[in-house]
């Protein structure tokens, strides 16, 4: 090798050589063969280097509620990078940082009112799930240390969440995880479900599991059950009609904590500020993240009931009562995009809005039933499931397939999971775009083989 070449390496390479890249979630070899690229967004839409536009029926990865790009939070983000571009909340803080977490326990249901900071769904969960043993702790009931998750769930890739999470390639790579983890059985049964509109008929009783694992291990070892209020990420899997009421009997029955991971669900997802809200079910703890600032700008956090915060806060007034948080935690661009995205969702009605949507979107995704390969059919608030029948001895190729072309050939971008495809438009999508979008996607299935 040239020393010149050690010297200055780049000068040496093409600025858009795709290697160095290593892309998460993503087949990395096939991406740089054939990569979907996105330069821009407005609105329902992204637009490629070359300037197509391309529909966003995935918000995102789940969090661009308020759509692309919108002036308020645009505007918001750059006053405040010129206003105050960085203040630590160790020991200090900057007052937007109070008046987000005011606005978050105001749209949290009942004594949800305290609000802890991270930077993306995975910290928030770790977070809650370390708040959960803390509390324990705290309350002088150490043995509580058992997390009790649910298979396919997903928490994002924290050890914590990965642990207690129940998609197996996100697990079976990384060694023995947390110790203590027990999991309840997922709430899919095909036969029992298929074609489902909002909250299947079958399954509630799934919830009795917990009794179970709590008779297996005793309540005096489990601190927190925690679970997606609709599973999102394994393809879309609603509640079925009583189960989370249940799980909040059986966690009060014998003191045990309940978290709702609302990372997806929050933020009008169902049609409401929170799925808490929607099912009428109050969880100790919330985690959220993508719709609070509509994907603009990282972060997360916990809200968590009051007589948690309240556990803390004893012994003398100059020791920290937690030992946890990130740099970044309320980063003031973050909590102005935040406050700028609760505006927008207010000021636009767009909690409402995705409600009054729902039966419209949940008619136009079902009207794919019968069309080559579709297997089952779920819809609830704004988010709709395809499953696709696997390609024989090729899991999920025909749903990558689904994906690859949706993008180069009929200008949509979806999101797959296995041969799963799954829906989340911004809440922006109106009835136009929603014809659209599924007459595309009835074009690109009758085109797959
Ligand atoms: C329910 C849930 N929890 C946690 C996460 C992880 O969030 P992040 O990717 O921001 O770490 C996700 C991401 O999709 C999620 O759906």
């Amino acid at each position: 090798m040239s020393v010149a070449h050690q010297i200055d390496p780049v000068d040496e390479l093409s600025p858009n050589d795709l290697a160095a890249f290593w892309l998460p979630f993503t087949p990395n070899r096939a991406f740089k063969k054939r990569p979907r690229m996105i330069a821009r967004a407005k609105d329902l839409h992204y637009f490629t280097p070359d300037g197509r536009a391309v529909l966003d029926a995935t918000a995102g990865l789940w969090c661009c509620n308020a759509g692309h790009a919108r002036k308020p939070i645009v505007e918001a983000i750059q006053k405040q990078a010129a206003e105050l571009d960085y203040a630590p909340s160790f020991q200090f803080a900057h007052p937007k940082a109070f008046k987000l977490s005011n606005r978050l326990a105001m749209m949290a249901p009942a004594d949800l009112d305290h609000v802890f900071f991270a930077n993306s769904g995975s910290e928030a969960v770790d977070s809650a799930l370390k708040i959960a043993l803390a509390y324990w702790n705290v309350k002088g009931k150490g043995s509580k240390t058992r997390l009790i998750g649910r298979e396919r769930g997903y928490h994002g890739v924290g050890f914590g969440g990965i642990s207690v999470g129940g998609i197996v390639n996100n697990r079976k790579f990384f060694g023995g995880l947390l110790t203590g983890v027990d999991h309840l059985p997922h709430t899919y049964n095909r036969a029992e479900q298929a074609f489902s509109r909002g909250e299947p008929e079958w399954g509630g009783h799934l919830a009795d599991e917990l009794e179970r694992i709590v008779a297996l291990h005793d309540a005096s070892t489990i601190a927190a059950v925690i679970v997606e209020p609709m599973a999102g990420s394994t393809g879309v899997l609603p509640p079925p009609k009583g189960y989370l009421k249940r799980l909040r009997e059986i966690c009060d029955k014998h003191d045990i904590l309940l978290v709702f991971d609302e990372v997806i669900t929050a933020f009008g997802r169902l049609g409401f500020g929170t799925a808490a809200e929607r099912y009428g079910v109050v969880p100790d703890m919330i985690t959220f993240a993508k719709g609070v600032t509509s994907g603009t700008v990282p972060m997360g956090g916990v809200i968590v009931r009051k007589h948690i915060y309240d556990a803390f806060m004893n012994g003398p007034e100059h020791v920290i009562e937690l030992f946890h948080g990130y740099t970044y935690s309320a980063h003031p661009i973050a909590v102005a995009a935040g406050l700028a995205t609760l505006d927008l969702y207010r000021d636009e009605g767009l909690f409402e809005r995705a409600r009054a949507m729902e039966g419209e979107w949940a008619d136009a995704a079902m009207s794919l039933k019968g069309r080559r390969n579709v297997a089952d059919i779920r819809t609830i608030g704004l988010v709709a499931a395809i499953d696709l029948d696997p390609r024989p001895g090729s899991p999920g190729a025909r749903a990558y397939d689904a994906m690859d072309r949706a993008f180069h050939d009929h200008d949509v971008m979806i999101r797959i999971t296995g041969d799963t495809i799954a829906l989340s438009p911004p809440l922006t999508i109106g009835t136009a775009e929603i014809g659209s979008l599924f007459d595309r996607l009835g074009k690109l299935l009758d085109g797959l083989d």
